[in-house]
């Protein structure tokens, strides 16, 4: 139990219940996943099934019970104004592209963020491979309840970099000229398409580094605590600490090769790249 701008919290109660709703969540999406699915368009190109939706009602449910006075926040409209300063931010699904093309790489996102934008408890299940990642502030990162660590790669070219690029295709500040710098660079690329997995990765030591510019809160809040508690390091494209509220260019690595991805950042921004 933490005391926690004089609102008793159960940090740890917090962590179980988001991976409970995950969990069922990510079973939903499983069962969906082989069936026919009705797709539809919540603007331009920003896709959502009833999927999605179905996975979001159902976490809201699971995390009401349990905390009636939090306030809650979900991609696909959940909107619960709490008195206690702490906020449920949901991704119901992550990597809805996947989804739709039947890639089975998606997952569910649960974060518990306090008001100060501190992301205390994090929770990612990718149903398809059944890993489920869960972190809680300061006090480590698992896969499945084994402790993770991020990667020892020293050097960009030795890493496994992944990035992801925005959903609206009309955008011109769309990541292609930092993924033209990285490639040279890097080992290998990687776009897996849900942006809570590849934070995951990071933290599991299976990417090196990963960048994504425009995040929402829900999109990484849960995948940024996982990395950091990991070991890793995440920060803005300047090496700026990286605020989960107001997001941004996301740069998430091992630590041990931040400096240098930075340098590419800088490179980018001075158009010497
Ligand atoms: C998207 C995924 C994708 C990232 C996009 C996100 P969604 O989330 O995380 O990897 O590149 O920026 O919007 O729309 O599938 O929940
Ligand atoms: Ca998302
Ligand atoms: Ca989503």
């Amino acid at each position: 139990m933490n005391s926690h701008e004089n609102v008793d919290f159960d940090v740890s109660l917090a962590l179980s219940v988001a991976e409970g709703a995950a969990r069922s969540a990510g079973a939903l999406l499983r069962e969906a996943y082989w069936k026919p699915r009705q797709v539809m368009d919540k603007g331009v190109n920003d896709l959502v099934t009833e999927s999605d939706r179905a996975s979001e009602q159902m976490i809201v449910r699971v995390l009401h019970a349990t905390f009636p006075m939090m306030s809650i926040v979900g991609e696909e409209g959940a909107h619960i104004t709490g008195s206690d300063p702490f906020t449920w931010w949901i991704d119901p699904l992550d990597g809805t592209f996947n989804f739709v093309h039947s890639v089975p790489r998606f997952s569910v996102s649960i974060a518990c963020v306090d008001a100060s934008g501190e992301v205390l408890a994090g929770a990612v299940y990718d149903p398809m491979f059944n890993e489920c990642f869960l972190a809680s502030k300061g006090a480590g990162a698992t896969r499945n309840g084994v402790p993770i660590v991020v990667s020892q790669a020293a050097r960009l070219r030795d890493s496994l970099a992944a990035s992801g690029f925005p959903a609206d295709l009309r955008t011109t500040d769309n990541n292609t000229q930092e993924w033209a710098a990285f490639v040279p660079r890097c080992q290998g690329m990687c776009r897996m398409g849900s942006a809570a997995l590849d934070l995951c990765y990071v933290a599991a030591g299976r990417f090196d580094l990963y960048w994504e510019y425009g995040l929402a809160t829900w999109d990484m809040a849960a995948g940024v605590l996982i990395a950091r508690e990991a070991g890793g390091s995440v920060t803005y494209y300047t090496g700026q600490p990286f605020d989960v509220i107001k997001s941004g260019g996301l740069l998430s690595s091992n630590g041990r090769v931040h400096a240098e991805a930075l340098e590419v950042f800088e490179a980018v921004r001075q158009g010497s790249q």
